[in-house]
């Protein structure tokens, strides 16, 4: 992983295999198929990077010749909470490798005109102060919806929190790094504007649509 100076609170995810596979997510001949297969898969590299430093426990464990002690992770099951509609596509592939971990929801949409966040949808473990929380979204454009979504999680007294995305905008970045200075991002890459529009430059168009089809 690496951090850019000028974003603290940014991590990159630049192991090849991530690269490679952001490469064809960019692709527009990418078809639907591919297109969620390669979410999940990069979500998978990503989680492996975000929960390098859970805190484990030391547990005894009986091979079949003897006693000895191993690992466990300690505490609550980590909670991963996709924002609704894309950041349903990197859910499957996290679970994978963190198979117990809980599911919250969180719908929101942003307004074509204003850019700004509409909330329609909020789930997540009531025991929110006492666990680990992966919020996901494959996109950061303006940042406004992962702003709200991260507010929201607060509100219901979540404290640890880490915001995996696909692809970042710096204006994304510098916004949420503004209202939750707190909250450390993973990226699997750092994009270089948005255009006048809100889209991620040079991004990979609309996530929900290509995941799902819808246009
Ligand atoms: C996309 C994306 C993020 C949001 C990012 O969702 O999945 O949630 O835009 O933009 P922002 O950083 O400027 O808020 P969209 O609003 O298109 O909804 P959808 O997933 O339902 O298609
Ligand atoms: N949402 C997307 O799906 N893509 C972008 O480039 C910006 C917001």
């Amino acid at each position: 992983m690496s951090s850019p100076h000028e974003f603290p609170t940014l991590s990159i995810v630049d192991h090849p295999l991530v690269r490679h596979k952001l490469t064809l997510l960019r692709d527009r001949a990418t078809s639907t198929k591919q297109f969620k297969e390669l979410v999940d898969e990069i979500a998978m590299l990503m989680a492996y990077e975000a929960t390098r430093d859970l805190a484990l426990e030391p547990v005894p464990v009986d091979t079949p010749l003897e006693s000895t002690s191993g690992w466990a992770v300690r505490g609550k099951k980590l909670t991963l909470v996709p924002i609704l509609r894309a950041g349903l596509g990197m859910v499957e592939g996290i679970l994978r490798l963190i198979p117990s971990a809980r599911v919250g929801h969180i719908g929101l949409y942003r307004d074509h005109d204003t850019l700004e966040p509409v909330d329609y949808y909020f789930k997540v473990p009531g025991d929110a102060g006492e666990r680990d929380f992966l919020l996901l979204d494959p996109m950061l454009a303006t940042g406004g919806s992962a702003a709200a979504a991260i507010t929201s999680l607060k509100r219901a007294g979540a404290t640890r929190i880490r915001f995996l995305c696909l692809v970042a905008a710096p204006e994304g970045v510098a916004r949420l790094a503004a209202a939750h200075p707190d909250v450390p991002v993973l990226a699997a890459s750092l994009d270089r504007e948005l255009n006048e529009i809100g889209y991620i430059l040079p991004g990979l168009g609309d996530a929900g649509d290509r995941l799902f089809g819808t246009r």
